[in-house]
């Protein structure tokens, strides 16, 4: 039987436990712990406990215990295998099996080792003299360096040695080389300032390298490797853990020098996504450590838009951050070398609830015209529809319904609607099998104009319906369609069954809004089911290469079933 890689175990490993549990049980902060109702037996007090950092739960009262992966097996059910690819699928873990092709972790670090020692050695030679002058120009001193190994790689290091010692494999998987179109692996990096980005472990994931001439790209990080996935990895998480844990606050800058500004100054708090927006994942390890998070954006509307786009990850997991805005000018990094620290924490003291801000600037951009501060209020609706812990729901329902002015219970009122018509959209199928989706099709497509309908159906894979009868209604519908002017056209030849279908209330208004909706649900109940049978294969093969091939098939389902999500 295939096993899963060790290092997508890990990711599954680094989900926040708290956040796997979080739908299920009301966890209330008691001490260093979170503690609730045990979902697993009947209880008035709890004695459900939840360890989010050691990533384990245990029950005093029934005995259950055990990590994120064994919750999900225990509450939904699962198998252990299917409980995996569960928490794959919903934090966008792509999926590995154990196999020569990705057992390369221990070797890669210790490879990483070895470079990050040629680059210190680079870096204190003649060839490293212009980026030790860069980096003291930008006020950082020996002591930084040594903190943060800051080194240097030229354009002619000699790796000679490392080559003796590394198989190719090890090196092109590494991330951090590359196979030249002579067969000869070369370094990514070159004539760059290098920074090695550690796991929560201390262990060198990859590297980050700065161009120092203004070529592009001004930063490079190692590509992906079974060591480094950009999107779990913190630059100096390593650093700021155990600050974060003594403080309980967590502060997200975007820079790497940014980081390294505020950590030399004595604010050591603090990480860096690489590069891109904040993830689930990172968003998890930093509730490991913090009971608050800080996002710091740019003041101007873009850095608005980014804080905005930057709450919907957090919506997901119910950990909702504060935010600082710098002056429009400055990053965090010149900000503190213009105004020094103090003044830095002047300004992170004002920090302040970033989805209160939100609702607050979308209230105020409607001025007093009342049917833009509706429509402004759809956007605050949506995010307040992601929350799933309905306590921090009706908090920040109540708040949006002060600010836009707005009748309390119009506003429970309309989120409740709004969750329980998406809870019916998911919904798969009735008593008998039937697909609610599929019937549902029908019943938008029979409210549609035929030029619309054709629109629909164009890209349609029939084979994606379950139930025949409605694919054969379809299969009619598409033979008509070029010689009618009106579905009812066709009424009799579609049959009993569409009369009754088409008589079907729809959730929505929008007939066109709700027939892609449940086009696209049936496309993902099909994309679901290949993907289940898929993991029944690979189950039961023992055939590597077959293996291989369904991984790849299984890997591209999962992103596309992501897409759809
Ligand atoms: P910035 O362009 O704002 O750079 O990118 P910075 O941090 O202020 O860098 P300095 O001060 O000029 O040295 C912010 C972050 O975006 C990522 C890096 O993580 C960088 O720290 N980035 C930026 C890249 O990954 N690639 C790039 O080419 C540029
Ligand atoms: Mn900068």
């Amino acid at each position: 039987m295939a096993r899963f890689s060790s290092s997508m175990l890990e990711r599954i490993r680094s989900i926040d436990i708290t956040t796997i549990i979080d739908p299920y049980v009301e966890l209330k902060l008691k001490g260093r712990d979170l503690w609730g109702l045990c979902p697993f037996h009947h209880e008035k007090s709890p004695s459900f406990k939840v360890d989010g950092e050691k990533g384990f739960f245990k029950c005093f009262g029934c005995d259950a215990k055990g990590d994120g992966v064994t919750f999900i097996m225990r509450k939904l059910g699962f198998s252990y295998y299917d409980a995996v690819i569960y928490l794959a699928e919903k934090y966008g873990i792509s999926i590995e099996l154990e196999g020569e092709t990705n057992n390369y972790s221990k070797d890669i670090l210790s490879l990483h080792e070895e470079i990050l020692k040629i680059s210190r050695k680079e870096f204190y030679s003649s060839n490293g003299q212009k980026a030790k002058e860069y980096i003291f120009s930008r006020e950082f001193s020996e002591d930084d360096c040594n903190e943060f190994n800051i080194g240097y790689l030229s354009a002619n290091v000699d790796y000679s040695n490392i080559y003796k010692v590394y198989p190719k494999e090890i090196l092109y998987n590494s991330g951090f080389f590359k196979e030249s179109q002579y067969k000869k692996p070369y370094s990514r990096f070159f004539n760059r300032l290098m920074l090695p980005i550690r796991n929560i472990t201390s262990s060198i994931a990859a590297f980050a390298g700065r161009s120092l001439d203004g070529s592009n790209p001004k930063y490079l990080n190692s590509a992906e490797s079974a060591v480094f996935h950009k999107g779990n990895t913190l630059f100096n998480i390593d650093k700021a853990k155990d600050a974060m844990k003594q403080n309980k606050q967590a502060l997200i800058v975007e820079g790497y020098f940014d980081v390294m500004r505020l950590y030399k100054n004595g604010f050591k708090n603090v990480a860096a996504p690489m590069g891109t927006a904040l993830t689930v994942e990172q968003i998890g390890l930093l509730k490991r450590y913090a009971e608050e998070v800080t996002v710091m954006f740019d003041g101007d509307s873009a850095g608005e838009k980014a804080a905005f786009r930057s709450l919907e990850r957090f919506a997901e997991t119910s950990l909702f951050p504060k935010v600082v805005f710098l002056p429009k000018e400055d990053d965090p990094d010149s900000f503190v070398l213009n105004n020094g620290i103090d003044k830095f924490y002047e300004l992170y003291n004002k920090r302040e609830d970033l989805f209160l801000h939100m609702i607050k600037r979308l209230a105020l951009s409607a001025k007093d015209d009342f049917n833009i501060k509706l429509s402004r209020f759809q956007a605050v609706k949506n995010m307040l529809l992601k929350v799933e812990n309905m306590h921090i729901r009706d908090y920040y329902a109540e708040a949006a319904a002060d600010i836009f002015n707005l009748k309390k219970e119009n506003v429970y009122e309309e989120i409740n609607q709004s969750r329980y018509k998406k809870s019916v959209a998911v919904n798969k199928t009735t008593a008998n099998g039937l697909y609610l989706c599929e019937m549902d099709f029908i019943a938008c497509l029979s409210r549609l104009p035929v030029d619309i309908i054709d629109n629909l159906l164009a890209d349609f894979n029939l084979d994606m319906v379950n139930d025949n009868k409605i694919k054969e209604i379809l299969k009619i519908m598409l033979a008509n369609l070029s010689k009618i002017s009106d579905i009812k056209d066709i009424t009799h030849e579609l049959g009993e069954q569409f009369v009754e279908l088409a008589m079907r209330e729809i959730a929505e208004e929008d007939a066109y809004k709700e027939a892609l909706k449940n086009k696209s649900q049936i496309e993902l109940n099909y994309l679901k089911k290949r993907q289940n049978d898929l993991i029944e294969q690979m189950r039961t093969t023992s055939d590597k290469s077959l293996q291989v091939n369904l991984l790849q098939e299984l890997n591209n389902l999962t992103k596309q079933i992501a897409g759809k999500k």
